[in-house]
């Protein structure tokens, strides 16, 4: 079921309602490749047609480095 629009909030994914907030917190829960976040919150699979693909992929990417660089 798709999200509710909500005014004032930026989307990265217009399509199914997916904040770039939402991107990086669904890799940092493990959701750390294309196809995971594709199955968790839809990002990219909308009607569009995937008009979105780049910007999730460059956060993926971005946030996954972020992890990967964080002192432990
Ligand atoms: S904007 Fe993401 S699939 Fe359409």
């Amino acid at each position: 079921m798709r999200k509710p629009v909500k005014k004032g909030i930026i989307y990265t994914c217009l399509c199914n309602c997916v904040t770039e907030a939402e991107i990086r917190q669904a890799v940092r829960m493990g959701h750390d490749t294309l196809d995971k976040i594709q199955n968790f919150n839809f990002a990219t699979v909308g009607p569009c047609g995937g008009s979105c693909l780049q910007s999730v992929i460059r956060i993926i990417e971005d946030e996954v480095n972020q992890i990967r660089f964080e002192p432990s």
